[in-house]
Parts: structure tokens; sequence; C-alpha cells
């Protein structure tokens, strides 16, 4: 792949600014993409992305979305055209990364409705309007991402809802690649194992017992880091993979096999 394969493409990140999505908003942007770095409330971590970006001679920009809420894909998008400026002329997209979610989910002796609804409004719904109203900016040629997770293959009741999100996830990426198609687009998933983000900071960090069982899970013998998935997402978002679609991209480092 060229150092630079998204010269001249715009992308949007969702949750673009901590975890994961900081890591494909930064990997995007070093391959030559305008990245929006979308956040729900911690504008100091986005500005710092955004910051980092362009210090390293990038081109990047942040905007507050809350996702879960009615309405939430209209708002991003009005925020993404009050900021995108000279950065998305004519509120074109090339790159859309639905990143952001719920990580964790009661488990079903305790889950609440409430809890369903919420968790399968960021992780689900948010999806499906950000892209759907997205789709008269996203060229021909372009790509879809969607953070999905080892969870919709790998039993783990203890979180099941959320695992279940992450099914309605890959099932709307294998539809969208066929809607799509025909426009050259191309929509995959990306699903990660465990991965060293805050999500997991409270049980995961610091801890060197819970560092060796996660380690174990995976047959490469390791945490996931957030670079293991950028440089995934940076490969389908490439003309690289013009040819992939409608696949659900394993990044579990060999979990569950
Ligand atoms: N970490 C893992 O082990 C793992 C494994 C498999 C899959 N995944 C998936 O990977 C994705 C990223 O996970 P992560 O661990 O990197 O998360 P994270 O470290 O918790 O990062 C969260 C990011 O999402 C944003 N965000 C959170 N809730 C939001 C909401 N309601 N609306 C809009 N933005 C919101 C945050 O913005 P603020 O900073 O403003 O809060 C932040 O930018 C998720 O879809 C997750 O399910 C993660």
């Amino acid at each position: 792949m060229g150092a630079r394969a998204l010269e001249g493409k715009t992308a949007l990140v969702t949750g673009g600014s901590r975890g994961i999505g900081r890591a494909i908003a930064q990997r995007l942007a070093r391959d030559g993409a305008a990245v929006a770095v979308a956040y729900a409330r911690n504008e100091a971590a986005a500005e710092e992305v955004v910051e980092r970006i362009r210090k390293d001679g990038g081109r990047a920009f942040a905007l507050r979305a809350e996702l879960g809420r009615h309405g939430d894909a209209a708002r991003l998008w009005a925020a993404f055209d009050a900021h995108a400026g000279e950065y998305a002329p004519g509120g074109a997209v090339d790159i859309i990364v639905n990143n952001a979610g719920i990580g964790r989910s009661p488990d079903l002796s305790s889950l609440t409705e409430d809890d369903f609804d919420e968790v399968f409004a960021v992780n689900v719904r948010a999806p499906f309007f950000i892209v759907q109203q997205g789709l008269k900016r996203l060229r021909d040629g372009g790509r879809i991402i969607n953070i999905s997770s080892g969870a919709a293959r790998i039993a783990l009741p203890e979180i099941m809802a959320y695992g279940s999100t992450k099914g309605a996830l890959d099932t709307f990426t294998l539809n969208l690649a066929k809607e799509l198609g025909p426009r050259g687009i191309t929509a995959n998933s990306v699903a990660p194992g465990i991965i060293d983000t805050d999500v997991n900071a409270g049980w995961l960090r610091g801890n060197p017992q819970a560092e060796a069982q996660a380690a174990a899970l995976s047959a490469l013998g390791r945490i996931g880091r957030t670079e293991d998935v950028a440089d995934i997402v940076a490969f389908l978002a490439s003309d690289d993979a013009r040819w992939v679609t409608g696949q659900v991209i394993d990044a579990t480092g060999g979990s569950g096999l």
C-alpha cells in the first residue's frame, strides 16, 4: 500500500477521539485523508487528536455528536457541515467508519429494557441512520466500515445484549454491501477482540492476572492494540481492498479458534 493511499479523500470516524477510533483517525490521516473526528462529550480529547494529526502534517477537524437519541444522525451531519469547511467540499465524504459504541451491557438476569434500548440505539440504530443520511454525500467508490466485535461470533453470555448489537451490525454490513455495490461502495465489518482501551481499563490495566488471562485468549498470546484494528481499517479504506465487500474481518488475534 502506498504511503498516501487516501490522498484527497474525506473520512468520518465516530468515536474518533479515544481508543480504537483515535488510532483509526490517526492512521487514515497519515494515509492522506482529511478526517472528521466525532466525539460525544470529551472535547479536550478530540481536540488533542486533531492537534496531533495536524502536527504530523495531516488534516482533521473535530465535531461533537452524541449518539443514542432520536435525531442523532441528523445532528451529526449538521455538525459535520458546520465544521468541515474546506476539508469536505460540498459536504461529500469517501469513508464512513462507524466506530462509536457502548462496549458493555449487563447480563441477561439484570438487563433492563432501558439498558437494551441504549446499547442498541448507540451500536445499531445510530450507524443505520448515519449511513442512511450519509448516502447522498458518500461518493461512488466509497467505503463503509463498521466496528463490530468478536462478541458477535463468540458466545459471551455476560454481555449478550452487547454481542447481539454487533451481530445486528454485521447483518447491516452484509446488506449494505449488496445495496451499494452498484455504486462501487464497499461495506465491511472489523471485529476486534480485547483491546487495551479505556472501556477495559478498570479490570485490565495494572492487573497482571487479568492481563495474562486476556492475552491467553488470543492464539498470538497478547492483548490487542488499537493500531492492530486501525491498520485493518486502513486497508479496507484503501483501493487495495476494492474487491472485498460484505465481510466481517476478524481482528481478535485468533481468539476462540
Ligand atoms: N475495546 C475493546 O476491547 C473492543 C473490542 C471489540 C469491539 N470494540 C468496539 O470498538 C469500538 C470502539 O471501542 P473503544 O474501546 O475504542 O471505545 P472507547 O475507548 O470507550 O472510546 C469511545 C469513543 O467513542 C465515543 N463515544 C462513546 N459513546 C458515544 C456516544 N453515545 N455517542 C458518540 N460517541 C460516543 C467517545 O467519545 P467521548 O470521548 O466524547 O466520550 C470516544 O471517542 C466500539 O464500537 C466497541 O464496541 C471494542
